[in-house]
């Protein structure tokens, strides 16, 4: 099946020519041809993490079968191997997110981790008594619990921009809510629970009319949108390779070259130094200031041949098969009496998020298991997105790349097996 469809822009949802073939993709990502008690896998859970292509899967044992070596340490062929290779991994990702450079971006073990080091390492130092951090109702805990963290640290206050019905963000309460108190904006490309793409070209716009630098959180969007962080303009943008079919473990932090040069670490060890000594210890250049101690060399790597793989697929291909893919999705459960679906943003990722009549969440996921679909169920760490909604939690399908209409038709099945099993 090869598609042709609409490409929404990654901030605006604007659009442009694309095509692509799931199928063909289908094959290069060995765990989709499991049975799951004797029924096809059919695996919706890609929020949470998302399977691997062959391709990674065999750079990595390559890696440890002939290349492994420490970084930056050793004059013997091997680490100035895996040295390079590391490097040019962080090359790779400054391309695949159009960094001006690649000193830009830092490795890190997620896009959890890279929002705590830009807590700790940009706006500890930067944030007094009455100072205001200011997030949303969309956020993913890792983009709440590091701000409550410093915000703890320093007497500064959490603001949090609210969101409607569809689950958009209100925009004219974020004017009003940044305030000359605001000192940093963090905000989601996607929302993880709800698959609502933000503004945030607007977002960050409006935060640099008032010289209020913005972090985004990425995770959700690198494997679904071209992202380009000097168009958007933002001063950090975070991502994980898990998400975007590369290992765990791996994740990476964008920083404006300026901005990080003029942040001081907050982790120290090996790697992050020029010179120790008892008085006095000088800091290595960005990045590897903030690389403290032996980095997840193999995950790099891993990174590196996830990017080279969507580089050959073309985002904007899969952004546009996958815009396709969702209309599909949201027919098809939109068909079903006693699915409601929670969030129907305008502008939305393929991430649908729904309830079956009263049936709780995690009796629904444990049934389409048994069909072999699988789905996330609960608060998808994003409690305050299920309180706006009255809710404890949905059941989630999260699709990617290889997801197919005919697999959407077996989530269909699976939800009236459901509702039948429950006498709904
Ligand atoms: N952030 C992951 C999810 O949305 C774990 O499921």
């Amino acid at each position: 099946m090869t598609t042709t469809a609409t490409t929404p822009d990654p901030s605006t949802g604007s659009t442009k020519a694309g095509s692509f073939d799931p199928i063909r993709a289908r094959r290069d990502f060995p765990i989709l041809t499991r049975t799951i008690g004797g029924k096809p896998l059919v695996y919706l859970d890609n929020a949470a993490t998302a399977q691997k292509p062959q391709v990674v899967i065999d750079t990595i044992r390559r890696y440890y079968e002939s290349q492994n070596a420490n970084i930056h340490r050793g004059v013997h062929r091997l680490s100035v191997d895996a040295t390079r290779a590391y490097e040019q991994a962080r090359a790779k990702v400054a391309g695949f997110i159009s960094a001006a450079r690649p000193e830009e971006i830092i490795f890190v073990r997620s896009a959890t981790e890279a929002i705590n080091l830009v807590a700790q390492s940009y706006a500890r130092p930067r944030l007094g008594a009455g100072d205001e951090v200011l997030i949303t109702t969309l956020e993913h805990h890792s983009n709440i619990v590091p701000w409550q963290i410093v915000c703890q640290q320093t007497g500064a206050r959490l603001r949090v921009v609210p969101i409607n019905d569809a689950g958009e963000l209100e925009m004219e309460a974020y004017g009003k809510l940044l305030g000359p108190r605001t000192k940093i904006v963090a905000v989601a490309h996607i929302s993880n629970s709800l698959g609502t793409i933000n503004p945030v070209k607007e977002i960050i716009a409006i935060a640099q009319r008032q010289g209020v630098p913005v972090l985004v959180d990425g995770a959700q969007a690198a494997p679904h949108l071209p992202i380009d962080v000097q168009a958007l303009g933002c001063e950090f943008y975070a991502i994980s390779g898990h998400k975007m079919f590369g290992p765990s473990g791996i994740g990476a932090l964008y920083g404006r070259f300026d901005v990080l040069d003029a942040m001081e670490p907050y982790q120290g060890g090996g790697e992050m130094i020029l010179s120790v000594t008892f008085d006095k210890t000088i800091y290595n250049h960005v990045p590897h200031k903030f690389e403290a101690g032996t980095p997840n060399i193999a995950g790099a790597i891993g990174l590196g041949a996830t990017i080279d793989y969507l580089d050959t697929l073309g985002l904007d291909k899969i952004a546009a098969y996958e815009q396709g893919l969702l209309d599909y999705t949201t027919k098809t459960l939109a068909s079903i009496d006693g699915v409601r679906l929670i969030g129907t943003a305008r502008h939305k990722a393929a991430v649908v998020s729904f309830l079956v009549g009263d049936i709780h969440p995690h009796d629904v996921g444990t049934i389409l298991d048994q069909e072999g679909i699988a789905v996330r169920t609960g608060h998808h760490c994003a409690q305050p997105v299920m309180q706006r909604f009255g809710l404890t939690a949905t059941v989630r399908a999260s699709l990617a790349l290889y997801n197919t209409e005919s697999e959407i038709d077996v989530l269909g099945a699976g939800l009236r097996t459901v509702l039948e099993v429950f006498g709904s």
